[in-house]
């Protein structure tokens, strides 16, 4: 014990101003550490995420050799961060935080308020003693949980309880109810202080049943940890559409209505926020008629949020209004109308899906040959029969 404690001890000075390591916690982590990795969290800098890049490439602020991008995409980067700060030349390094650590475990469970700002909030963020915050029901009081024995029923069997290498505190009400999501997620405006995107943050706040964790981080098969054996464990690939959308699909409903004349589909959001967020993105849905042997295409409805200047879509830094917005809204049900008669024996194919990249920016952004920002990613597809 002694030696495990003055491991932990010389550790905490090595790291005092830097964040742990995510492959410190593989080990006692590994399933977590598994779905961390693959997720847009771990990928989130210019090196790892090639839409980020391209965006970045074009900004005026790379001109000015300032990546302003850090504070959401790259937070772990404490030396680019004070150079920031200091006005100094601050452009980001291939190094490992920046590949590996983008956006950390141990910076997202450091996480101790979320300040509010009106262009974007700031996470105040505990570097000390590695506690890391956490949430667990029965345990709402305890901020300080050590590895310790524990004597279990009538003192019959002593067993380990805690971390042997970190504290937790269960009492930071924010790992309860997804407002830790809010530093990053909630919004943000560029120099016009036009809103580029915005979460509306109500039920983040105070919902502790439906939220950004529930709903992103459901509870799936898996051990949480590799000594204290448990069933479930939060999943930490953040799913989103082009990630394990299955088990966001649930908060999407189709309907199939037929009339006379016509048929209708309608789409259910049940996020509690606009179903999509960044400007780049475009939902479309896709609706065919199998009539025996032959398909019949009905015409493609968009959903999208355009920003832009004078009336044209712009650049994300040059906007200072909506030029275009039929995005479906939180909680939404959007129906759709098809004006053609369908005959009996008739399927409807209907297909919903997005572009990460709207197709008509993907060349200004020399994205062409880039697969995840060309290709159409399904959220949900349903046949009907028609009567
Ligand atoms: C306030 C925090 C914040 C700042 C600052 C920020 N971003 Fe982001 N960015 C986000 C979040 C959150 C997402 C994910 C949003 C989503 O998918 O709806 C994101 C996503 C993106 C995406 C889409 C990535 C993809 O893979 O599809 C691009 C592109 C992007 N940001 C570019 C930038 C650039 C360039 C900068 C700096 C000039 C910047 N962002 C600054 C929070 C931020
Ligand atoms: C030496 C093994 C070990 C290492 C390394 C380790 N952990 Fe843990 N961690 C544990 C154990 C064991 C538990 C379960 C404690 C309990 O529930 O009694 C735990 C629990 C947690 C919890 C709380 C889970 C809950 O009960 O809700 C969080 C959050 C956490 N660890 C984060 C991290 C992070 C972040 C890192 C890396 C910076 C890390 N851990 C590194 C062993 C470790
Ligand atoms: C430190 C800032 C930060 C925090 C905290 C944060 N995120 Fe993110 N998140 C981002 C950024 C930046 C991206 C976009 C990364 C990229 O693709 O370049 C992102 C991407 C995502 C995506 C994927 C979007 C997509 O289209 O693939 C989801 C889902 C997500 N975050 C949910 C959450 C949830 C839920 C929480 C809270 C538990 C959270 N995030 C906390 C910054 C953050
Ligand atoms: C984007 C923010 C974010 C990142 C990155 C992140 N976590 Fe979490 N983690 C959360 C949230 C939110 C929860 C759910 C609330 C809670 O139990 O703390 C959670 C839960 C956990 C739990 C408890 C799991 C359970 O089933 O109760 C452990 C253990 C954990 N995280 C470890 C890690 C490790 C290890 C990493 C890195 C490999 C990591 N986290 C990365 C936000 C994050
Ligand atoms: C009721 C479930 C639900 C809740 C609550 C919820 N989301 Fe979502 N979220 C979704 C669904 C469904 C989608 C859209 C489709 C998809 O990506 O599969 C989505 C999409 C996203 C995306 C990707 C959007 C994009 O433009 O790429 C991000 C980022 C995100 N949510 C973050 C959050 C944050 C942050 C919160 C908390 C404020 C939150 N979500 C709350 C269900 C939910």
């Amino acid at each position: 014990m002694k030696f495990l404690l003055s491991i932990i001890f010389i550790c905490l000075n090595l790291f005092a101003n830097e964040f742990v390591k995510s492959n410190t916690c593989k080990g006692c982590h590994p399933i977590i550490y598994g779905e961390f990795y693959e997720s847009s969290h771990r990928k989130s800098s210019t090196f790892e995420d090639p839409i980020h890049k391209a965006m970045w490439d074009l900004h005026p602020d790379k001109k000015k050799e300032s990546y302003t991008c850090a504070k959401c995409h790259t937070p772990t980067d404490l030396e680019l961060l004070t150079k920031l700060k200091e006005n100094k030349p601050a452009l980001p390094k291939e190094n490992e935080v920046q590949t590996q650590e983008a956006i950390s475990c141990a910076y997202c469970h450091g996480i101790k308020d979320i300040e509010e700002h009106a262009k974007m909030n700031e996470n105040i963020v505990t570097l000390k003693d590695k506690v890391f915050y956490s949430a667990n029901e029965n345990l709402r009081n305890e901020k300080n949980k050590e590895f310790k024995d524990e004597i279990t029923l009538f003192g019959m069997m002593k067993k380990k309880s805690g971390s042997p290498f970190h504290k937790i505190d269960y009492s930071n009400k924010n790992f309860y109810t997804g407002k830790m999501c809010l530093g990053c997620h909630s919004h943000l405006q560029n120099d016009n202080n036009f809103d580029l995107c915005r979460v509306d943050s109500k039920e983040a706040k105070e919902d502790e049943e439906t939220n950004c964790i529930t709903c992103h981080m459901p509870k799936v098969k898996g051990t949480a940890t590799s000594i204290k054996i448990t069933k479930t464990h939060r999943f930490h690939g953040f799913a989103s559409a082009s990630k394990n959308q299955d088990l966001l699909a649930k908060y999407i409903k189709i309907k199939f209505k037929q009339k006379k004349e016509f048929f209708e589909i309608s789409i259910k959001n049940e996020a509690s926020h606009n179903l999509f967020l960044q400007p780049l993105r475009v939902a479309q849905l896709k609706v065919n008629v199998l009539r025996g042997k032959k398909t019949i295409n009905q015409e493609t409805k968009s959903f999208v949020r355009i920003i832009g200047k004078d009336g044209k879509a712009t650049m994300p830094w040059l906007a200072n209004s909506e030029i275009k917005n039929n995005m479906i809204k939180a909680n939404e049900r959007r129906v759709i109308k098809y004006d053609f008669k369908l005959q009996e024996n008739d399927k409807v194919e209907v297909v919903f899906g997005y572009y990460k990249v709207n197709p008509k920016v993907v060349k200004k952004l020399k994205l062409e040959n880039n697969k995840e920002a060309t290709e159409f990613n399904i959220l949900k597809s349903e046949f009907f029969h028609s009567k």
